[in-house]
């Protein structure tokens, strides 16, 4: 097994006393970035768990998918770093890479695409599901509850245990998430659904489906084409955040890729998570103008105010993010391409952006702006309302998703995920004894 070949090469060992008792564990190199020591054998030799909220020191599991230092603001997707996949690959491409471990060949990314488009289309029971939605329902809302129901229809790939059904399964999540999310834009502006077109690529099928109707045919421009491939190429996969983690988890149970997939968008849907694209341009509208930047840098550093700078800081980039960096670039020719020569809100973004780079505060707790700082000025400018920007998210991430699951299922020790946790409550008590006095429940 991997693991144990990492450890005899470097034999590393690390230990833990306890009272008076030393117990040895075995330590893991990555082939880049930091170690693991393997405490799984901690509970059962000493009695004791280790704590660790929000799990900033721990690693979950063994993954070969994505590779993040984020000191030095690096991300690679199986090896190749993402500024070369956003230049020269698009976003089927990276699923694939993403999925089967390398690039892919011609015929087998042509093949792929085929096998992808073939899975655009929704059964027609499912449109009865968003007849459910109010009008006035978060997209995400919609995204959640029609791609959990997709494992009602879709039963002939929820064994987990057949590869054959799970690249299948894969293939429909991926390719079913854009049409799922244009039906929720459609949804919420009370058109018609817009059927997908098969003989275009996933990102101008995506647009197409929001933006044409029965009343007028959208012509898919490319250079907004290239900007959504870039997004989604950029989202697609992080390593182990919240969402993944949370796809992880709930696949580790047995529980079939639909319903993992839309476990995994629940979490995305948090400000602090997938959902600060939209919190981070409903902030600069808030912010309004370059003249109140500093009322606002003030809050944000103010610990009695619960106002963050939206898009600033992660957990793991204490750098620029290398995301951010390709965004802004794209940020530029898709508002000069659409026709707004001085747009007040980008002014603003750049504006903060400079003035927050060279606050102490931010400086010194390495907070930079994130991949959801200029994301939302991009697909703002290409038509999205800010409810449609977690949605894009998490039909990029389904790539991210579902290779991590995959490769979940796949692992030879791959167990149920069963945290543990520091008791910190009553001890045991009589029936009755110690009944609340309160009425404030
Ligand atoms: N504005 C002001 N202060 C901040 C910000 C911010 N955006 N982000 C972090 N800080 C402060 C925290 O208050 C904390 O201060 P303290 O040490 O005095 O307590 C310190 O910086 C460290 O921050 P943590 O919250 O401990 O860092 P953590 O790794 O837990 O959180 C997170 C990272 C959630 C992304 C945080 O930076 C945040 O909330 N940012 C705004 C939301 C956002 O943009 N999220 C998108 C993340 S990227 C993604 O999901 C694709």
């Amino acid at each position: 097994m991997v693991r144990k070949k990492l450890n005899k090469k470097n034999n590393r060992k690390a230990k833990i006393i306890i009272d008076e008792t030393t117990y040895e564990f075995p330590i893991y190199n990555s082939t880049e970035g930091e170690a693991v020591i393997d405490i799984s054998k901690l509970h059962a030799e000493a009695n004791i768990f280790t704590y660790d909220p929000g799990f900033t020191s721990t690693a979950s599991c063994e993954s070969k998918i994505t590779y993040i230092d984020g000191d030095k603001g690096i991300l690679r997707y199986r090896g190749y770093d993402i500024e070369e996949l956003a230049k020269k690959s698009d976003f089927i491409e990276v699923v694939n890479l993403l999925i089967y471990g390398d690039l892919p060949n011609k015929e087998q990314l042509t093949k792929y695409k085929r096998l992808i488009t073939r899975h655009t289309l929704l059964h027609e029971q499912i449109i009865n599901f968003f007849q459910g939605f109010r009008r006035d329902a978060h997209p995400m809302a919609m995204m959640v509850g029609v791609m959990g129901a997709l494992s009602s229809f879709y039963q002939d790939t929820l064994n987990i245990n057949d590869s054959h059904q799970r690249q299948e399964a894969t293939r429909r999540i991926i390719a079913k998430s854009a049409t799922i999310g244009a039906m929720a834009y459609k949804y919420s502006l009370g058109q018609a659904f817009v059927s997908p077109r098969n003989n275009l690529s996933f990102s101008e099928n995506f647009l197409y489906m929001c933006f044409s109707n029965t009343a007028e045919n959208y012509k898919v421009s490319p250079v907004l084409a290239k900007a959504m491939d870039t997004i989604l190429i950029l989202h697609a996969d992080h390593e182990q955040n919240a969402s993944t983690s949370t796809v992880r988890l709930a696949g580790s149970s047995g529980a079939n890729p639909f319903a993992c997939i839309a476990a995994g968008v629940s979490s995305l849907w948090g400000p602090a998570h997938g959902g600060a694209n939209q919190a981070a341009l409903e902030m600069l509208e808030e912010i309004g103008s370059s003249k109140n930047i500093k009322k606002y840098i003030a809050k944000a550093k103010n610990k009695k105010d619960p106002f963050k700078l939206m898009g600033f800081g992660h957990r793991v980039y204490k750098n620029y993010d290398p995301r951010a960096k390709i965004l802004k670039s794209i940020c530029l020719k898709v508002l000069k391409h659409v026709g707004v020569k001085n747009d007040p809100i980008l002014k603003l973004a750049m504006d903060l952006e400079k003035i927050a780079l060279n606050d102490k505060y931010f400086k010194e707790k390495r907070l930079y702006p994130n991949v959801d700082f200029y994301s939302g000025i991009i697909l703002r400018a290409i038509g999205f309302p800010p409810e449609m920007f977690t949605v894009i998210f998490a039909i990029a991430r389904t790539a991210g998703w579902t290779a991590q699951w995959t490769e979940m299922i796949e692992d030879p020790i791959q167990k149920i995920g069963r945290p543990r946790q520091l008791y910190t409550g009553k001890r045991v008590i009589k029936y009755g004894v110690g009944r609340s006095s309160k009425n404030t429940r």
